[in-house]
């Protein structure tokens, strides 16, 4: 106890002097409080506070607004049974509850011991704080169970990771039948409204809301990777919020694997949300001095509305989460312009195809050509050759060097799809290793895109893997490989590994896709890489800290694009939002827009081109020249900046604009699109956000028009408080404009 006394007030002396250090307006804090036994952890704008209650157990006090320095923390408190059917043990907004004793809510914990006990109640042992971090050690009642529960706070944002670490310290293996990596309580209420991204393929992003009653509600994945279906992100607003006001309770789980995030409301109108492992069809068994360590769950807090929690998240993601690259240290580097070849050439490359797209996307300023499916084995469709990552020699004669050489003869660096996890059993290493794919033995394997997953879980798998991307690398010039994954598990069994272990598969399956790609980029480090997983599909916390962007659908739709990006922009940033330009009409949805309608939308987020340039005009490659010219000119604003969502285009509105400001002021871009215009009515005024009031800003206008009359310069005032009127008519219109700052506030 006096140890962790010491080492708090170590935390707490070195938390003062790191925050003088930065110079931090509000500094950063974590302090324990012996006379109430409470813990408080503090940042930016955001306190999250618990204690120990008489029972010692670890009991959530308060996760919202800031509180004062001077007041003491409130004491944790078992208070009094409701009724016999409300014990106080189900009353207790527990930190990490255990399923034992009394408690009918989502366990953060569940475990069978091989004596048939299941019963597990976890109560304070000790604590240590260490500069940002808090870690507090909780052990069953009775049994050698303990439970180490880490906390961090994020000094800028106030974002909390929180994770878990069980270790079975008794002298025989038990089964963790339920992990999460945290639970965390919100105040009282009966007016929350649950935020959520669900879709499916070619749909995926799009925002729920719905208000939260009496009941559970789960966002999860089932097939061992994250899934296009739900997203492992959620926000809980009151009643009263809007975009840019108002509380907002947020989080998003670091796993690319099964996972649940199980959001109660109980009779009382108190709220909790937890998130881990699926406990579907999970067991993982824990040896004797075994541990389990849980993915981290990061939440946070703001008074300033879904606006401010994505912004929060945003900035929390680029300078938290995302991986420095070697020429980069201080942060991730902005996204280079970028051609694919999917939709322009699908599995039909070869060297002179690939050298002639690459001439013409050098023409009109990208900077990475990347070479997608088709390139390996007998790949002429998706039956075959997935696995065979050998270049397929009747389509590049002398391998990948001569299209490389030409890539970069063009000042344009070379990217390349691999699909690694996969196979087509019409493939060499499926011949050779049958016994690789994800099976239950004698029992049918479903095959989905006439492929199978490969069972990562293995170590030689993973090896094998490993070494074929290696060699990849090592032997070829390539800066940035797109890792898609294009269907999920199905009959999940691990052939060759004990019975009783076999259920981990979830966990050590994504375990060793992490492993790879951190070996890769060490033994890499100026290679880049994408997550894609037919399209949205392996988009989380978790995987970002390896890759630097991701695919989010496969719709490329720039219409579809609107409300995808507006959803995903809710929960990740636009930084690793790629988005291409692909031709009109579109493949999904037979639609015809112009191709600065197409540039608009794309140029919102990272900026790719897909369309077959073999088929453009002359005046398609000066508007995709200027277009590219200008994105360069603002991409850090919009990869950077702060993103403001002005109007939403959810729910049918014919509408939608973003506007983006840089993180240092001194530029801010407004895209604005109609969607059809009827009646002739004008379009709606826009007023921006987030500009100094004082300073004065030039428009210059990228796309679009708008309405006689508009100043050329105004203030910041001008433009928030009388706004800007775009002059739009006609379908599928867009205008795009850029504030530059010309004279800093006095
Ligand atoms: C997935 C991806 C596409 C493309 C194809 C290639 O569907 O999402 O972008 O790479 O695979 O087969």
């Amino acid at each position: 106890m006096i140890a962790s006394m010491r080492s708090a007030l170590a935390g707490l002396f070195l938390a003062g002097v790191l925050a003088l250090l930065a110079g931090a307006a509000s500094a950063e804090s974590i302090r324990y409080d012996t006379s109430s036994r409470a813990f408080e952890l503090k940042a930016g704008s955001v306190s999250y506070v618990f204690g120990v209650n008489e029972r010692g157990e670890l009991q959530a006090l308060h996760w919202g607004g800031r509180l004062s320095d001077r007041d003491a923390l409130p004491p944790a408190n078992v208070g009094r049974d409701r009724s016999s059917f409300e014990p106080t043990t189900n009353l207790v907004m527990q930190e990490y509850p255990g399923w034992g004793a009394a408690f009918y809510g989502e366990p953060a914990l569940k475990v069978t011991f091989p004596d048939g006990n299941r019963d597990l109640v976890l109560r304070y042992v000790s604590h240590t704080i260490d500069g940002q971090q808090l870690r507090v050690q909780l052990k069953d009642i009775s049994r050698e169970v303990h439970v180490e529960l880490r906390y961090e706070i994020d000094p800028a944002s106030g974002i909390l990771g929180r994770s878990a670490r069980i270790q079975n310290r008794t002298r025989t293996a038990l089964n963790v039948e339920h992990a999460a990596a945290a639970a965390w309580s919100l105040p009282a209420a009966e007016d929350y409204r649950l935020y959520s991204l669900s879709g499916r393929w070619a749909g995926e992003w799009q925002l729920d809301e719905a208000k939260l009653t009496p009941r559970a509600t789960v966002l999860e994945s089932r097939r061992g990777m994250t899934g296009h279906q739900n997203n492992p992100w959620f926000a809980l607003a009151r009643d009263a919020s809007t975009e840019e006001s108002g509380p907002v309770w947020f989080g998003a789980l670091a796993w690319s694997g099964s996972y649940r995030i199980t959001v109660e409301q109980d009779a009382l109108a108190r709220v909790r949300v937890t998130g881990g492992y699926n406990p579907f069809d999970f067991s993982y068994r824990l040896q004797p001095g075994g541990a389990l360590e849980t993915p981290v769950f990061y939440a946070g807090y703001t008074e300033g509305g879904l606006g401010e929690a994505s912004r929060l998240l945003h900035r929390f993601q680029v300078d938290r989460i995302l991986p420095r690259v070697a020429n980069s240290p201080s942060g991730p580097r902005l996204r280079p312009v970028l051609y694919n070849s999917w939709e322009a050439t699908q599995f039909d490359v070869n060297e002179p195809g690939q050298s002639r797209l690459a001439e013409m996307a050098a023409k009109i300023g990208v900077e990475r050509f990347v070479m997608d499916d088709g390139w390996f084995g007998a790949r002429n469709s998706d039956q075959a050759g997935l696995g065979d990552w050998t270049v397929n020699p009747k389509k590049f004669p002398n391998g990948l060097r001569p299209l490389i050489d030409k890539v970069k003869s063009q000042g344009m660096d070379f990217g390349l799809w691999v699909e690694p996890e996969m196979v087509n059993p019409d493939s060499d290493l499926y011949r050779r290793h049958p016994q690789w794919v994800l099976n239950f033995p004698g029992r049918p394997r479903t095959e989905a895109r006439n492929q199978l997953v490969l069972n990562l879980a293995r170590t030689d798998v993973r090896d094998y893997i490993f070494n074929v991307l290696d060699r990849l690398l090592t032997e070829n010039d390539i800066a940035f490989l797109k890792w898609d994954a294009n269907r999920n598990f199905s009959e999940p069994g691990w052939s060759g590994q004990r019975v009783e272990e076999q259920q981990k598969i979830y966990v050590a399956y994504v375990e060793n896709f992490y492993w790879i790609l951190r070996r890769l980029r060490e033994s890499h480090p100026q290679v880049e890489i994408e997550s894609c997983s037919g399209g949205g599909g392996r988009v989380d916390l978790g995987v970002l800290q390896f890759t630097d962007q991701v695919w989010p659908s496969d719709n490329t739709d720039p219409f579809d694009r609107l409300s995808i990006q507006d959803g995903f922009s809710h929960a990740y940033a636009p930084a690793v939002m790629m988005a291409w330009v692909t031709d009109s009409p579109n493949w999904l949805n037979q639609r015809s827009t112009s191709l600065e309608y197409r540039f608009l939308s794309s140029m919102q987020g990272s900026l790719g081109i897909g369309a077959n340039l073999t088929h453009w005009k002359e005046e398609d490659f000066e508007v995709a020249g200027r277009l590219i010219r200008e994105y360069k000119n603002i991409r850090q604003t919009v990869q950077r900046g702060k993103l403001y969502r002005l109007i939403s285009p959810r729910q049918g509105s014919p509408h939608s604009a973003t506007q983006s400001v840089a993180q240092d002021g001194h530029q801010a871009v407004l895209f604005a699109f109609l969607h059809s215009g009827t009646r002739g009515s004008p379009h709606p005024r826009i007023q921006l956000r987030g500009l100094d009031p004082e300073a004065r800003y030039r428009t210059r206008i990228v796309a679009g028009k708008v309405q006689q009359g508009t100043p050329e310069e105004a203030s910041g005032a001008y433009w928030m408080s009388r706004g800007i009127d775009p002059d739009m008519k006609g379908d599928f219109q867009a205008t795009s404009i850029v504030f530059d700052r010309i004279e800093a506030a006095h």
